[in-house]
């Protein structure tokens, strides 16, 4: 059947019968919020090229948490901002560095929020790479002993799930034989599988003071160019046993984010990065979009192409924003 007789507008007329044929769902259950730690208390420093993220103590990091929790978003990912950098990032693998506290910090004021932490040495190392330097390279594998022992720290400290964004080959494996070796069999593996070098972590690395000193990340996270790649990277590191897959960042790689969904029969989240936030929070406060009903297309379109699992740092305004629009 043809125009006349078809005409997909019937369907469309009324809100409700929008509602009744919907296909993608999106909701704060599936949102996890990324968060900055920093030592001290009551401390809070605005972050100002992403408007409505701050660097937090612990004490209010786990205040806001619990505010995140009530409002259904599921889960925080914590990154740490450390009191000292050095060249091996000592405090990203230290029991009682800035991460392993605000874990516990969480835990105690929201026990059910899911607390993911980031794996990876940036924040920790005073040159910025996500790994030791040797003779001006990062050094692939006399990073992964120390991954594994952050991983190890972060489960000890109650974490429940640990998500290495480092980009090291092998860092699956090696995680995962010391999380198990530690009693800690049980905690997932979500890998940043996917991660390209993007410019789009540029606001993100001003939060975590965690922009490369010499030479960029191009030597360890994919080129823009590639898809196929992508894929091999899933197939490598649900190998080494990661649980779930993470591909970052989202919006420009919405044809990755399908490619590993349909090929991979596993959870798949996407990271709505930290520079997809602050064009948003900016054409939005030039008056340029309707913020609400951008951020609600935006994290739809995620979800549409394969993402079960959402991190962003509109989770929290989301919860309140997915129930005002209506399309
Ligand atoms: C750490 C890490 C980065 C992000 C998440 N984990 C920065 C980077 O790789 O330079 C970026 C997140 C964002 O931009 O929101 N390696």
């Amino acid at each position: 059947m043809s125009y006349p007789e078809s005409r997909p507008r019937r369907l469309r007329r009324t809100a409700a019968l929008r509602r009744l044929v919907r296909e993608t769902e999106i909701g704060a259950g599936r949102m996890i919020l990324p968060m900055f730690a920093i030592h001290g208390k009551n401390d809070r420093r605005e972050i100002p090229s992403m408007p409505g993220v701050a660097q937090l103590s612990v004490d209010l990091l786990a205040r806001e948490g619990r505010e995140a929790f009530e409002q259904g978003v599921a889960g925080v990912l914590l990154f740490g901002i450390p009191s000292t950098k050095d060249a091996r990032g000592s405090e990203a693998y230290d029991p009682k560095g800035i991460i392993p506290n605000a874990v516990r910090a969480v835990k105690r004021e929201a026990p059910e929020l899911l607390v993911w932490t980031d794996i990876c040495l940036c924040e920790y190392t005073d040159h910025g790479h996500c790994g030791v330097v040797r003779g001006g390279e990062v050094d692939n594998d006399a990073t992964l002993p120390l991954l594994a022992e952050a991983a190890v720290a972060y489960a000890e400290a109650g974490a429940d799930v640990v998500a290495p964004s480092d980009m090291m080959d092998g860092r699956v494996g090696a995680i995962r034989s010391a999380l198990d070796a530690a009693g800690f069999a049980h905690v997932p593996i979500v890998s940043y599988a996917v991660k390209y070098a993007s410019s789009f972590y540029g606001p993100f690395r001003e939060a975590a003071g965690s922009a490369p000193q010499f030479g960029d990340r191009r030597a360890y996270q994919m080129d823009p160019a590639n898809a196929e790649e992508a894929l091999r990277e899933t197939a490598l590191d649900l190998e080494e046993g990661a649980d779930a897959v993470m591909v970052k960042p989202a919006v420009h790689y919405l044809d990755v984010i399908r490619r590993v969904k349909e090929q991979f029969a596993v959870p798949v989240a996407a990271y709505h990065v930290s520079g997809e936030y602050a064009m948003l929070k900016a054409a939005a406060a030039a008056g340029w979009i309707d913020e609400k009903r951008a951020v609600a297309e935006t994290l739809l379109a995620i979800r549409r192409a394969g993402a079960e699992i959402l991190v962003t740092y509109y989770a929290k305004e989301a919860s309140r924003i997915l129930k005002e629009v209506e399309w």
